[in-house]
């Protein structure tokens, strides 16, 4: 059989091994393939957060001790960010926000200052959050995907060369919530410089699960722009980060306002701190700086490679056991050698989704997420449904929506969850003709 990394990582994940109540109060030791939602918290998190508690106090605000180690411990872990993702600490700014999606829409903000009349270049396989705040403020085009849901690279190139110049941001996600597939950021950075345009990575799929290199030796492929949430990297305490040149800041005004984030401010006018306190409003989150620092710490101790090694080892041990069960559709490449994350959307025909992931919780005590995973125009396209049907569900709010079950893996689950999962699903497919 397999040696099993997760159960070595376990031990590190507060509450992967705990009992808890099911819903008829029976004790269970639940399973989650919920990762790409949200991930438990790090032992070491917990741990920081206790200690750090002893020395708590206000940032940037005050001249006792603590505030003074509150404050520099604040403004060191800048640094710790920076070299995690790999990126140039003297001409990037990171600013801490709640998570990836603030993040975006502070960049829609700060780029809307800068250059109303530019074009934004998204793709048709993003998160909601990265599609909706650039359309409430520019012009939006999409590249599409191919009939497996990968990015179409030749179409990226196309519509660059149709914009002429015109496009200043291309906003691409790492990896995909719903189907995994990793894009080629460095590839893709290298062809919108050509074209005079930055690249915003949305980290938050990718950067839990492999490294990441904002800073290559080859410049061309420098990643501009960089997003992730802390809560999908062990360090659920709300934050999350934006790294992006300190010059577009620089020149842009901050989309909050308020405390900590300006220079003077005399009866009629104001200026703004330096970037990133003018775009920091607000007492700082110091508990979640601590809580972040501490994860990656931790994930680097382990490896990002390792890690990535082992949940893809879980992953194709899933997809191998799942494309053997009779009336399951997979909506992903079901090669063994594409390049994801360790994420599954699946359907078991005939069972609405929602069926599934309540079936898999009540059965078994597997938790997934079912639906459309705020990337409707995504799932709409593997899906096969058509921008009609769409308008219908639109107008019909009360009617079953369309969607997929998501298994999504991460370090500490293990081959034999897996082993449970497969059991559930031949039980369910099994019997699927009660479930309809
Ligand atoms: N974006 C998160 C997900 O895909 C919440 O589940």
């Amino acid at each position: 059989m397999y040696h099993d990394k997760g159960y070595y990582y376990r031990d590190m994940v507060a509450g992967v091994n705990e009992r808890i109540p099911d819903e008829n109060d029976n004790p269970i030791v639940p399973i989650n393939f919920d990762n790409a939602a949200t991930t438990p918290a790090f032992k070491s998190v917990l741990a920081d957060i206790v200690d750090f508690s002893n020395c708590y106090s206000s940032i940037h605000r005050g001249t006792g001790y603590k505030s003074i180690l509150s404050s520099k411990v604040y403004e060191n872990s800048r640094k710790t960010i920076c070299d995690f993702v790999h990126c140039d600490y003297r001409k990037n700014t990171v600013i801490y926000v709640k998570n990836a999606t603030e993040a975006i829409n502070k960049l829609s903000y700060a780029i809307s200052c800068i250059n109303k009349d530019c074009i934004i270049l998204s793709t048709r396989m993003e998160h909601h959050s990265n599609d909706l705040p650039w359309r409430t403020k520019f012009i939006v085009d999409y590249i599409d995907v191919d009939e497996l849901g990968k990015l179409k690279i030749d179409d990226l190139k196309n519509k660059l060369e149709k914009y002429n110049g015109k496009v200043k941001l291309v906003c691409v996600t790492g990896a995909s919530n719903v189907t995994g597939y990793k894009n080629p950021i460095y590839r893709i950075a290298k062809i919108c410089h050509r074209y005079g345009a930055k690249i915003l990575v949305d980290g938050a799929q990718l950067v839990p699960h492999f490294p990441i290199y904002m800073k290559s030796s080859n410049k061309d492929k420098n990643i501009d722009f960089l997003v992730f949430s802390a809560h999908k990297m062990y360090a659920p305490f709300g934050i999350g980060v934006l790294i992006g040149p300190k010059e577009t800041f620089l020149c842009t005004e901050p989309d909050h306002v308020g405390g900590g984030t300006i220079d003077i401010v005399t009866d009629d006018s104001v200026t703004w701190a330096e970037p990133p306190d003018r775009n920091e409003a607000g007492t700082p989150n110091i508990m979640g700086v601590i809580a972040l620092t501490a994860a990656i710490r931790t994930l680097r101790h382990l490896g990002m490679k390792n890690i990535d090694d082992h949940e893809m080892n879980i992953y194709y041990y899933a997809l191998s056991r799942l494309k053997k069960i009779p009336h399951i559709k997979i909506y992903c490449d079901t090669d063994y050698k594409c390049d994801k994350v360790a994420i599954l959307p699946f359907n078991i025909k005939g069972i609405h989704h929602e069926v599934t992931a309540k079936l898999l919780s009540q059965m078994s005590g597997i938790a997934v997420r079912s639906g459309c995973f705020c990337a409707q125009p995504y799932v709409k396209r593997l899906l096969g449904i058509s921008e009609e049907e769409m308008k219908y569900y639109q107008q019909n709010r009360d009617v079953k929506r369309p969607g997929m079950v998501r298994l999504s893996f991460s370090l500490y689950n293990t081959y034999s969850e897996v082993d449970v999962l497969v059991e559930t699903l031949k039980t369910i497919v099994r019997n699927r003709s009660c479930f309809r």
